[in-house]
């Protein structure tokens, strides 16, 4: 299936830098240690259009990727998946996504988004244009 999806919701999200980023439209969301430590993070953001979601970040041994955190099927937590290389894999359904390009590889769903992600200076950069990063007061 093609399309995107974005998905809803207010969940505890990780710890980490709040600043925006000096670089157009991009976030230093958190340390690459922190991220290889735990596989996955997942970091809320407003769209001034169609709210609040969630960006899950993933390392997979070798790549940090960043897509929507929400499954398009059911609203699974991707960040809960398994990683494997290159792709999660939901953990409600079994859905596979390619965490480079956001394509649900196995069509059991929608694709999802995905999002630019760099590593620079041991932290892990993602580029969410127009948006504002969600912070609980
Ligand atoms: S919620 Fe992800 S495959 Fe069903």
């Amino acid at each position: 299936m093609t399309g995107s999806s974005r998905s809803f919701g207010v969940k505890a999200m990780s710890e980490g830098p709040t600043k925006k980023a000096t670089h157009e439209d991009e976030f230093d969301l958190c340390s690459l240690d922190d991220l290889k430590s735990k596989g996955a993070l997942r970091f809320e953001f407003n769209d001034p259009i169609h709210g609040r979601h969630e960006i899950g970040v993933f390392w997979d041994g070798e790549t940090a990727y960043a897509i929507e955190n929400y499954c398009p099927h059911e609203f699974g937590l991707l960040s809960y998946g398994p990683v494997e290389p290159g792709v999660v894999v939901c953990p409600l359904h079994a859905a596979v996504f390619d965490l480079k390009t956001g394509e649900c590889l196995d069509k059991y769903t929608y694709d999802t988004v995905a999002y630019e992600t760099a590593v620079r200076e041991e932290r892990v950069w993602v580029k969410v244009p127009g948006e504002e990063r969600f912070i609980r007061a």
